[in-house]
C-alpha cells in the first residue's frame, strides 16, 4: 500500500500512459562474477558501522533479491590480536553468504594476516576499507587518507591480494577532495594487480556525508577500467534511484547502505523489478513485525539479551514508523530491557493491527557526523 503523500505525487505527476517505474536496464538481469564467485543479484547491502550486524543481514537475507553483503568495518590489528569487539563484527555462518568481510588499516603485515584470517573464517570476498572519513581512521593512514598516496595503498593492495586466497575489493570515495580525485587512476592501478571490485562511494573526503553523490565522478572511475566490475554506491533509496545509476554511469552493481535501513524489503523490490518490472505488492504488516522479529532474535541469539535490547532501542523508532505500532507499546519498548517483553508487545501488536495506515517506506535517519570534517 502506497502513503497518501506517495499515492497525491503518484496522481499528479503520471499521466496514465506513463509507466510507474523505470524500464529495467539490460545488464540488470545478467549474471554477475566478482573474481570468479557468482553473487545472485547486483544488489548489494553497504557497509553501516553499527547497523550491518550478522542479525541485520540474515534478516535481509531472508527475504531475498540480496547479491552481496558486507561486514561493518573491522580494524586489522585488533582481528590479529583477537580482540573481542573485531571478532564479534567478523563473524558470519553459513547462511549469511556470499559475504564481504571489511578490514582497514595502513600496515600492510598486519593487513595481509586479517586478510588470511577472515578468508579461513567465512570471508567470500575480502574488501578494504579506503573511504572511511573518521578521524580515528585517517589519522593512522587508514580510510580514505590511503587515497592520497597512490604508491602506499597499491602496496597495501597488493600484499592483500597476494594474502588472501579470496577475491579481493576495495572500497573508496572518488578522492580526498575536488582538487584530488584519485579514484579513477587507483582503480585502473588496482586492477592492473588483480582486484576483483571497486565498490565507489560518489562522494569526496571533504563532502563526508553532505552535498549530491557525484554520477560523473562515478562514471569516470567506470570509464578508466578495463573489464573490472565498479559497484556504484551512495544515495540510492529508490527503484528510479537504481536505475538510473546503473544507465548513468555504467556501473555493474549498486551498493545501497541508508536506502536499506530505510527499507530492509528494498531487495525484494528490486528483485521483482528486474524480473517483472514493477517491485510486487508492499510488505504486509505481518512480513513487517516476521522482520523485525528476526532482527531483533538474531541479535538475542549472537549477542545476549543486554546487547539485543540496547541495539533494537538505537532502531526501535524506525519500527515505530514501519509497522505503525501503536504508541502506548512504542513507549513500552523505549527502555526494552527483556526478550519476553518484546515477545509480549509483537504479540500484542501483530493482534490489534496497524493503528494507521502502513508506509510504503519508512525514512530513516541514520546520524553521520557532521560539522566541520577536520573534527570528525
Ligand atoms: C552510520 C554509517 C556507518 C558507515 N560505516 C561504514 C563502514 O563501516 N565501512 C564503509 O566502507 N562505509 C561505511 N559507511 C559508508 C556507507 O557504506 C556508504 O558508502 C554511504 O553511506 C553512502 O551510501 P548510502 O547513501 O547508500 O548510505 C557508513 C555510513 C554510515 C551512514
Amino acid at each position: 500500500m502506497k502513503s497518501d503523500a506517495e499515492s497525491k505525487t503518484r496522481s499528479r505527476s503520471l499521466s496514465p500512459a506513463e509507466p510507474l517505474y523505470p524500464p529495467v536496464p539490460p545488464i540488470a538481469r545478467e549474471p554477475l562474477r566478482i573474481g570468479g564467485i557468482e553473487v545472485p543479484s547486483r544488489f548489494f547491502l553497504a557497509p553501516l558501522a553499527g547497523y550491518t550486524s550478522l542479525a541485520f543481514r540474515l534478516a535481509v537475507r531472508s527475504l531475498g533479491g540480496l547479491g552481496l553483503a558486507t561486514t561493518d568495518l573491522v580494524n586489522a590489528r585488533s582481528l590479529i590480536e583477537k580482540r573481542r569487539r573485531a571478532l564479534e563484527l567478523a563473524e558470519t555462518s553459513d547462511a549469511d553468504k556470499p559475504l564481504s568481510i571489511q578490514i582497514y588499516g595502513q600496515v600492510a603485515a598486519e593487513m595481509e594476516q586479517a586478510a588470511r584470517y577472515v578468508a579461513a573464517n567465512g570471508a567470500t570476498i575480502v574488501d578494504i576499507n579506503m573511504g572511511c572519513p573518521v578521524r580515528k581512521v585517517v589519522r593512522i593512514g587508514g580510510g580514505s587518507a590511503l587515497m592520497n598516496e597512490a604508491d602506499r595503498a597499491t602496496e597495501l593492495v597488493s600484499a592483500v591480494v597476494r594474502a588472501a586466497g579470496v577475491p579481493v575489493t576495495v572500497k573508496m570515495r572518488l578522492g580526498w577532495d575536488e582538487e584530488s580525485l584519485t579514484a579513477p587512476a587507483l582503480a585502473r592501478a588496482f586492477e592492473q594487480i588483480g582486484v576483483a571490485a571497486v565498490i565507489i562511494h560518489g562522494r569526496t573526503r571533504a563532502q563526508g556525508f553532505s552535498g549530491k553523490v557525484n554520477r560523473d565522478g562515478i562514471k569516470a572511475v567506470v570509464d578508466a577500467v578495463d573489464a573490472m566490475p565498479i559497484v556504484a554506491n551512495g544515495d540510492v533509496r529508490s527503484i528510479a534511484d537504481a536505475a538510473s545509476m546503473m544507465e548513468y554511469t555504467g556501473c555493474s552493481a549498486v551498493s545501497i547502505g541508508r536506502g536499506a535501513l530505510a527499507n530492509p524489503f528494498f531487495f525484494r523490490q528490486l528483485d521483482h523489478w528486474t524480473r517483472t518490472g514493477e517491485p510486487g505488492p508492499d510488505p504486509t504488516f505481518d512480513e513487517r513485525l516476521d522482520f523485525m522479529s528476526i532482527h531483533f532474535h538474531g541479535l538475542l541469539e549472537r549477542r545476549g539479551e543486554h546487547f539485543a535490547c540496547l541495539q533494537f532501542r538505537k532502531i526501535l523508532k524506525w519500527y515505530y514508523h514501519f509497522t505503525r505500532m501503536p504508541k502506548r507499546v512504542y513507549l513500552e519498548l523505549i527502555n526494552l530491557r527483556s526478550s519476553a517483553v518484546f515477545d509480549q508487545a509483537v504479540a500484542q501488536v501483530r493482534a490489534e493491527g496497524p493503528s494507521s495506515p502502513l508506509p510504503g517506506h519508512f525514512e530513516a535517519h541514520v546520524p553521520v557526523p557532521s560539522g566541520p570534517i577536520e573534527a570528525w
